[in-house]
């Protein structure tokens, strides 16, 4: 949450500030704002809302010849998003000034301190403590007064400070908030929250770890412990994303892109990884070898939103073929129970970002008590990569758009890859059925490229009945059930339509309650292993006049039967059916969403990577 950017080098800065914000925008749109180095003094702007506010704010200073400045896009925590509490914040002398990401936990009473010392605040943000106390050790040497501060501070940051009196020094901190720094031999130093807003400069980035502090300057970075002092070295990473892979390319919204994307994330996820041959899959970026797997007992998979989505899919996959006991949990209930976890479980943390604070406390404890630790991530060089024991990457390229969509199917599909790899590894499935399920693995992405212009056109005529409702349910059993769960989170953070999904049996036990003519209740109905008992739930909605939607088999004639309103999917393996649903709830959300008029790809009150608990 937050999204920030300095730069100092060769270039004008003030667009290359606004060209990163526009890229960090999906972590926060409440307030934007600048401050760069001009003539010897600090020019900043800021503004409440997005960031083409402070666009329109900045004018003519667009066209600023400095080279040396900082901004950032926010999502509110402490203080409401005002102009005021927007970032940058400075000190007293206005000579001095910060952005950051995270939350400091201790600021109140670092603020009456600083009070009492005579400090005037402007804004009730816990952002202006950290300015004022800079301020406080500040004499002649920015980054001792910076690590100086940085000392008394409880919490998360990422921030970067920009001084009058060293105006060719961009200082970057980290802790607990992510940072990644930009390396361009001619441009200069970058700094940023997220790895698109480097793009467009450098491909080559630096990742800081938490308690690091870095001195970035034209010429290049010097990394610093910043408890010790202590000078560190850190290779760089080339990232093998390009600018143009985090823009829409003629798409309206990136959701709507990122869904067109699916089948490419896909097969990028599985691809050089599973022999058809064979069955056999390679995962030699987990590190679990044989005897590292006789040890496992029970795998534990930890994630929030719609990543927890994916985790409720695996189980079924993981214990079906595996063999192997799994609990899924949300990351932000994980740790506030009694967990029976220990070197015989193995935990497997699913995040796009890599920098969800839930889940990324979830695997710290899960390593503190013993559990080998894997993620599956989207983000290279994230916090939870660098954390864990392993990581099997998504390879789903940026995913922009705040409501994920082709993150979570390649998550479905690097799952799948991990049930065979246990399954095989396990000697729980023959070869015959690894060969089957490799082939099915392998067969989804094509089938989802073929069907989804096909999928969008029959969505379509849906729209006009279903666009202004005011609930909507949806349904699904065994492992589409989480699908249902899906699709109702689609439709509610885009759209604003109230959405649960639910286990179509359980319906009965309660929520069925809720259905009347006016109820739209979307079923995934395929002929799969609980087709029948579906269609039962179903009918049992029809003789309660909901208004259903069917998602089922293409050819299924009994589905016309009971509404008018179905969406034909080819008949699949069973096993990737979880993946082909997903695109028509996708779809339904985001047309929905756009016919309404909303925002699709910054919903309110959201933010993508969300690194707050
Ligand atoms: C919903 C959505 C969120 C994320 C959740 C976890 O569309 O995007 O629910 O799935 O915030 O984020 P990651 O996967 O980055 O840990």
């Amino acid at each position: 949450m937050c999204g920030i950017v300095g730069y100092v080098g060769s270039k004008r800065v003030v667009p290359v500030i606004f060209e990163g914000l526009k890229r960090l925008e999906y972590r926060g749109y409440d307030s934007a704002g600048i401050v760069y180095l001009e003539n010897e003094a600090l020019v900043k702007f800021r503004c409440e809302g997005k960031l083409i506010n402070l666009e329109n704010h900045v004018g003519e200073a667009y066209l600023s010849s400095s080279c040396v400045g900082i901004g950032h896009t926010r999502w509110a925590t402490h203080g409401a998003p005002t102009t005021d509490n927007a970032h940058p914040h400075s000190d007293c002398s206005g000579k001095l000034a910060i952005v950051h990401n995270g939350i400091i936990e201790n600021y109140h009473s670092l603020r009456e301190e600083l009070r009492e010392r005579g400090h005037k605040f402007t804004s009730e943000t816990d952002t202006e403590v950290l300015a004022h106390l800079i301020e406080e050790y500040l004499e002649d040497d920015l980054v001792k007064a910076v690590r100086l501060a940085l000392d008394r501070v409880e919490g998360s940051y990422a921030l970067g400070v920009i001084w009058t009196e060293e105006p060719h020094t961009l200082i970057a901190a980290r802790n607990h908030s992510p940072l990644v720094l930009g390396v361009h031999d001619e441009a200069g130093s970058f700094m940023a929250s997220d790895i698109p807003a480097l793009l467009p400069y450098t491909n080559r980035v630096v990742f800081l770890e938490d308690g690091e502090l870095a001195v970035l300057t034209e010429k290049g970075h010097t990394l610093f412990s910043i408890a010790t002092g202590e000078k560190k070295e850190r290779g760089e990473v080339v990232i093998d994303w390009s600018a143009s892979m985090a823009e829409k390319a003629g798409f309206r919204h990136f959701m709507l892109k990122e869904i067109f994307e699916q089948p490419q994330a896909i097969a990028n996820t599985i691809s050089g990884r599973v022999n058809l041959e064979t069955g056999e899959v390679t995962l030699p970026e987990i590190g679990l070898d044989d005897q590292a797997l006789g040890k496992i007992k029970r795998i534990f998979l930890v994630a929030c939103g719609t990543s927890w989505h994916a985790a409720l899919v695996a189980k079924y996959w993981i214990e079906k073929w595996a063999r192997i006991p799994v609990e899924v949990d949300i990351a932000s209930e994980y740790r506030y129970r009694t967990l029976i976890v220990d070197e015989s479980v193995l935990t497997v943390a699913i995040s796009q970002s890599g920098e969800t604070a839930d889940t990324l406390a979830g695997i710290r404890l899960a390593g503190k008590l013993g559990s080998r630790v894997v993620t599956i991530c989207n983000v290279v060089g994230s916090t939870m990569t660098r954390e864990a024991d392993g990581t099997i990457y998504t390879h789903a390229g940026p995913e922009i758009g705040v409501a994920s969509t082709k993150a979570f199917t390649a998550q479905l599909a690097a799952l799948f890859l991990l049930a065979l790899f246990l399954a095989e590894k396990k000697g729980t499935i023959d070869l015959e059925k690894r060969q089957e399920l490799a082939k099915a693995l392998v067969g989804i992405g094509p089938v989802v490229e073929k069907e989804l212009p096909l999928i969008q056109e029959q969505i379509g005529t849906l729209i006009d009945s279903f666009y202004d409702c005011r609930d909507f349910l949806f349904i699904g059993r065994g492992m589409n059930f989480p699908i249902a769960l899906e699709g109702a989170l689609k439709l509610k953070e885009i759209s604003y339509i109230h959405a649960e999904g639910y286990a179509a049996g359980e319906l009965k036990h309660g929520p069925i309650a809720l259905i009347d003519k006016e109820m739209p209740i979307l079923a995934i109905v395929p002929r799969d292993g609980v087709y029948s008992k579906v269609i039962s739930n179903v009918e049992e909605i029809k003789a309660r006049q909901g208004r259903l939607v069917l998602l089922g088999s293409r050819g299924d004639t009994q589905l016309r039967t009971l509404t008018d309103d179905v969406i034909y999917l080819p008949e699949i393996h069973e096993e990737m059916n979880p993946i082909l649903y997903t695109i028509p709830a996708q779809l339904l959300a985001y047309e929905i969403a756009a016919r309404r008029g909303c925002d699709v790809d910054q919903p309110r009150n959201l933010a993508k990577s969300v690194t707050v608990e």
